[in-house]
């Protein structure tokens, strides 16, 4: 896959941990980013003061937030942690110029180094999507996801579960 020439220190493009005063902006990559779901603020708000059940990382261009990632950890705080990547966004405008595999890509560290911090380890990673959905190509190269298994009609269509095994011991 190609990826923009940058790292995660570039002053014009960063992924970094959420703040508060960045919930008005993902709730706005929210709402141009998924038409079924409603009360996109509503949506963002409660999961920012979830942490850290749910981290949520963003990625930045000049002031500009251009895209989000939320991960939740699954069934409890545990020592090897299930993690759930459960919705990535990006403005249409910043799409295919490699910013959802960089929210990935950058943001997974900084999880496993705060899973770290309480002595706990990442086990697997599990991300559901539509069947259809480009961004499973992503999981597959970002993650080395794989489908096990597609459940019919649970959204608005069939999803596939994707489940990345003992990725801590591959990176
Ligand atoms: C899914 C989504 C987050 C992907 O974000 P993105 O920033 O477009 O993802 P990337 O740019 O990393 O990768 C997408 C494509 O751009 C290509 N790309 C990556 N870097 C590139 C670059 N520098 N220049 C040109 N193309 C590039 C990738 O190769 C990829 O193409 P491919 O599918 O042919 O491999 C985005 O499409 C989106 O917000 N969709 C709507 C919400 C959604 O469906 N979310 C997923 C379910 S939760």
């Amino acid at each position: 896959m190609a990826q923009l020439q940058m790292t995660n220190t570039d002053t014009k493009y960063k992924i970094r941990r959420i703040e508060s005063t960045d919930v008005t902006s993902v709730a706005k990559v929210h709402s141009q980013s998924f038409s079924r779901q409603i009360d996109s603020a509503g949506w963002v708000s409660c999961n920012f003061k979830a942490h850290p059940r749910i981290r949520i990382f963003v990625a930045q261009v000049d002031e500009e937030i251009v895209g989000y990632i939320q991960w939740i950890e699954k069934s409890g705080f545990r020592k090897e942690v299930v993690l759930e990547l459960e919705q990535i966004a990006v403005l249409p405008a910043w799409r295919n110029q490699g910013v959802g595999s960089n929210l990935i890509n950058f943001s997974l560290p900084l999880v496993k180094e705060e899973l770290a911090n309480r002595g706990a380890v990442l086990k697997h990673v599990l991300v559901t999507t539509r069947t259809n959905n480009e961004a499973q190509k992503i999981y597959r190269e970002t993650l080395n996801a794989s489908v096990v298994t597609t459940i019919p009609d649970l959204f608005s269509s069939a999803e596939v579960i994707m489940l990345s095994r003992n990725i801590s011991e591959r990176s």
